[in-house]
């Protein structure tokens, strides 16, 4: 039974069961002593008006927003961070009296993972990217902050992959091209970001990425966290690879996104050993 004098946040996505940000933020809120909780929702596509409007009744502190509503959210908030205006998508809603904000922490958190675990300097490279989702706008914008040298993505749904090219007001300047002409493209890149569901549990035996095309020169990234080393991190290690796993990303955006709420920049470090020990103990759920 929630007391009333719980602040409640809450996660909307499809699918949300496999999701370790409740453990995670459960768990910091406990250490913190603060009188939160962190709920999962399952929103299908259509429900998400009245989900918003179900925060907003039941006076929500904030949310989460994951796959696949973070750039369908936007008509339903009240106001949105000039950083998630610019990448198009929003992944954190902090009500401030009564007003819905979005915000966006994935492409910070993108980065950060990346700089502190693999040391990559991202300057000059060549960048091939798999999807065109709400993530892929954020590490999109991100990593062209960055003075990449190229930035190609791929998607199965080009019209989508257009808007992603068209829409969002960062600086990008991208090539754009269907997910099934992947073997044209990768050969001529140094980095490939995996950002698509595809690997994600339970459908962890799925690639995009033919392993015979990944050269141990390349440096591959999943923004997967479940399970930690994806289908595709499996190959790229296979053939030599540097791989990144999404564990990072996922840490350090909810790090940010509960300083949002709470004002608190938690331990990082405490918030990897409590997903790590969530994934062993859900293996084979
Ligand atoms: P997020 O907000 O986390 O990025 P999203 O907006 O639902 O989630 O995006 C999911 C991405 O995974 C999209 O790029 C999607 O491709 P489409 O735009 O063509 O739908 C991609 N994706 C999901 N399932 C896929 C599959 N079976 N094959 C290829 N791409 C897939």
């Amino acid at each position: 039974m929630i007391s009333n004098d719980r602040h409640l946040i809450g996660l909307l996505g499809t699918p949300v069961k496999h999701s370790k940000s409740p453990i995670m933020h459960n768990s910091l809120f406990e250490k913190y002593g603060l009188k939160y909780e962190y709920i999962a929702f399952n929103v299908a596509e259509g429900d998400l008006a009245s989900a918003v409007e179900g925060l907003r009744a039941l006076n929500f502190a904030g949310a989460n927003v994951t796959v696949p509503h973070k750039v369908a959210i936007i008509p339903y908030l009240d106001a949105i961070s000039p950083k998630a205006a610019k990448i198009g998508a929003v992944n954190t809603i902090v009500n401030k009296d009564g007003r819905l904000i979005g915000y966006n922490t994935d492409g910070d958190g993108y980065l950060t993972s990346l700089l502190e675990e693999t040391n990559y300097k991202l300057a000059d490279k060549r960048v091939l990217l798999l999807g065109a989702g709400g993530a892929a706008r954020a590490i999109a914008c991100a990593i062209s902050e960055q003075k990449i040298a190229s930035l190609t993505i791929l998607n199965r749904d080009i019209k989508k992959a257009e808007r992603l090219q068209s829409k969002i007001a960062c600086n990008i300047s991208a090539e754009i091209a269907i997910i099934d002409k992947i073997q044209e493209y990768i050969g001529a890149v140094d980095l490939i970001i995996n950002t698509t569901t595809v690997g994600m549990s339970p459908g962890i035996d799925k690639s995009l990425v033919p392993q015979q095309l990944i050269r141990s020169d390349q440096m591959v990234s999943d923004i997967i966290y479940n399970p930690l080393v994806t289908r595709l991190l499996q190959d790229a290690n296979e053939q030599g690879a540097t791989t990144h796993s999404g564990l990072g990303m996922f840490v350090y955006q909810a790090a940010l996104a509960f300083q949002k709420w709470t004002g608190i920049y938690p331990d990082t470090d405490f918030m990897r050993e409590t997903v790590l020990a969530a994934l062993v103990d859900s293996e084979g759920d």
